[in-house]
């Protein structure tokens, strides 16, 4: 059996090489195709990013305006996806709304799902940027009963996805820019992070030649975990658990307790060993949406930084390098847009459509690439022979 390496988790298994997101654990450091996410988030918008992850170079301005459009008209769905929403019971989680549904694409648009044909690729590609918005609103009306959103073109990427969130017929609905500007860096956050799970999943799957929307399907059903997507839901629950500063030792107490599975949710990192860069923007971007909602004195941010201050002291915390991650402060952010935690991994995973996107194109079309297929040390039964039933 000694013929493999054994590494439980690839903690120390390069899977692929990429030229896509950088990262250095240690420092806190984040790049996408060389450019630091504190800058992206600061002066880019999410569709120059989503440009920057695809082909490598941030737009000019003719080539942005083109991107722009050609997303932009590929907002609708197919309008018997419709019915395919309905097939869900009312009060179904809407994350397993969407490993159905975008898994449900492949059905419908048959004409961009041959792997071998860039343009086909890049028509795909676009469509899944383009539509995740609308299929997460749907996603979300159905849950809550209200009619579908359709999407609107003169809006930008975070406008049009708020408005078929929040709008309804019978009132008149504006997006508050501050909050589009908020939701679209929250995407900016999430668009690329390596080789996490998902990602991992959506190039495993890939490397079959399965076609696109299988993959990104298949990768929305990972990222749905609570040790991966999931934290952001399981974050804001336990600051609800806790809900008085007062409480906030005896939760740290368990966090510490190696017989009580509990875990703080939003902290921890496979990878940074540091500051997560991405909290830091999450928690900026937190007190803007709070303000702008009129809800700056949340009791559940107090909670949040004071968890942090006291967890950021203790020296268990400190030995083991656990810092607050990305969903640390999206939760409290994301209710205050006006999401249900139920929404919290679907905006993830609208957000991160792109980095699979690119991370699969990129896949495709390197030389070296050959189906994903590990091995194992295997430590079961030796051979042995079959006994009738009525022997044993
Ligand atoms: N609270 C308390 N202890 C923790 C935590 C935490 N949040 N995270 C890790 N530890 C401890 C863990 O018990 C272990 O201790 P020991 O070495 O004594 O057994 C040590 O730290 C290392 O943890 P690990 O589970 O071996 O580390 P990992 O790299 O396998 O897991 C993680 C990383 C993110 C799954 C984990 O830190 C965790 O469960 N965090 C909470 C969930 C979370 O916030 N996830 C979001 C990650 S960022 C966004 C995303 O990827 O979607």
């Amino acid at each position: 059996t000694g013929m493999f390496t054994y590494d439980p988790g690839f903690t120390s298994t390069a899977s692929c090489e990429s030229k896509i997101t950088y990262i250095d654990g240690d420092e806190g450091v984040l790049l996408h195709r060389g450019y630091p996410i504190e800058q992206l988030a600061e002066k880019g918008d999410f569709l120059e990013v989503c440009y920057l992850l695809l082909y490598g170079e941030l737009p000019t301005a003719a080539q942005k305006k083109d991107f722009d459009y050609r997303v932009t008209h590929h907002t609708m769905v197919h309008e018997q996806m419709s019915k395919f929403f309905s097939g869900y019971r009312r009060d179904a989680h809407p994350m397993a709304v969407m490993v159905g549904t975008v898994g449900a694409l492949s059905a419908f648009y048959h004409d961009s799902t041959d792997i071998t044909d860039p343009h086909q690729r890049m028509v795909a590609s676009l469509r899944m940027i383009a539509k995740m918005p609308t299929i997460a609103a749907m996603a979300y009306k159905y849950h809550i009963g209200q009619p579908f959103v359709y999407p609107k073109n003169d809006l930008d990427y975070a406008s049009n996805f708020l408005r078929m969130c929040f709008a309804v017929p019978c009132e008149e609905y504006k997006v508050n820019p501050v909050l589009a500007r908020a939701m679209d860096r929250i995407f900016i956050l999430h668009a690329d992070h390596e080789q996490n799970a998902s990602t991992s999943t959506v190039r495993l799957a890939g490397s079959s030649g399965a076609n696109p929307f299988a993959c990104i399907a298949a990768g929305i059903a990972c990222l749905w975990g609570p040790a991966h997507g999931g934290a952001n839901e399981a974050a804001l629950n336990m600051l609800m658990e806790i809900g008085t500063v007062d409480r906030i030792p005896e939760y740290i107490a368990r966090a510490k307790d190696k017989n009580d599975p509990f875990r703080l949710m939003g902290f921890g990192h496979r990878v940074y060993k540091n500051y997560d860069p991405r909290a830091k923007i999450m928690q900026q971007t937190m007190y803007e949406v709070l303000k702008a909602t009129g809800h700056s004195d949340d009791p559940l941010m107090q909670v949040a930084l004071e968890l942090e201050k006291i967890a950021l002291n203790d020296e268990y915390f400190k030995e083991k390098k656990l810092y607050p991650n990305v969903d640390f402060y999206s939760g409290i952010t994301l209710r205050a847009l006006g999401f249900p935690t139920t929404m919290f991994t679907v905006l993830f995973a609208l957000a991160r459509t792109v980095g699979w996107i690119a991370q699969w194109n990129e896949m495709i079309e390197d030389p070296q690439q050959r189906i994903g297929r590990p091995r194992q040390l295997y430590t079961g039964a030796p051979k042995r022979d079959y006994v009738p039933v009525s022997k044993r």
